[in-house]
């Protein structure tokens, strides 16, 4: 399994300060959260089961829903190029039911308690793509295309102590995610550049609120 840092990927054409400490920031963001990360084998197996539920719950309705509400914000003919790349994956090769067919593998698909354990920190993350900023809402998702691509090892380990052998999911998002974080750290330099007004506002707003899902969905 890859488990290549998004700080090892090839920069950018005209890597700026700003593009710079945004990959810094996120590749921070990303090891923080994957070193917090519970070994797998001292979890009880409804643990293990709650995490994979959760994460579900999050990633099957909303992955599509926040890429478009991306594609909705960004300006530029380069960046809705590479968004659109993104969606055009996800919806020809269902990943919604790549994602479903995993959890129910596992014997993890999601109850409505685990809905509802992640429904507060989800709901502020719904609601800051609303806000339909081009640069915190890049931000936001290349930092978490990086986390999934990171986090794939570790959903594939819960996955099969709970005896599940079905790693489609696992499998192509250790590698496509690869492609798919540099395309958006290339969109977020185009789109900083062509759009200053986003200097304005807190990039990391997203960051932030995701992180906090996460570790919601790690630790219920
Ligand atoms: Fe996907």
């Amino acid at each position: 399994m890859e488990t290549l840092s998004i700080t090892a990927f090839a920069p950018p054409a005209q890597l700026g300060p700003l593009d710079i400490s945004i990959q810094q920031r996120i590749s921070t963001e990303i090891d923080n959260l994957i070193e917090q990360l519970p070994g797998v084998e001292s979890l009880t197996s409804e643990e293990r089961r709650g995490i994979i539920a959760r994460y579900s719950a999050v990633l099957e309705g909303n992955f599509i829903y926040w890429m478009t509400a991306t594609l909705i914000a960004v300006r530029s003919a380069e960046s809705r190029d590479i968004i659109t790349a993104n969606l055009f994956e996800e919806v020809r090769d269902s990943h919604p039911l790549m994602m479903r067919r995993f959890a129910l593998a596992a014997h993890a698909f999601p109850t409505d308690g685990d809905a509802l354990a992640v429904d507060a920190d989800l709901t502020k993350v719904r609601l800051f793509m609303g806000k339909l900023e081009s640069v915190p809402s890049l931000v936001a998702m290349a930092f978490f295309e990086g986390f999934i691509q990171r986090f794939m090892e570790y959903l594939a380990g819960l996955a099969a102590a709970q005896g599940s052998t079905e790693m489609v999911y696992t499998d192509v998002h250790g590698v496509c995610d690869i492609e798919h974080t540099q395309g958006l750290l290339r969109a977020i330099s185009v789109e900083s550049t062509s759009n200053p007004a986003s200097e304005k506002v807190d990039l990391f707003e997203g960051v932030e609120l995701l992180h906090g899902l996460i570790q919601t969905i790690v630790q219920g």
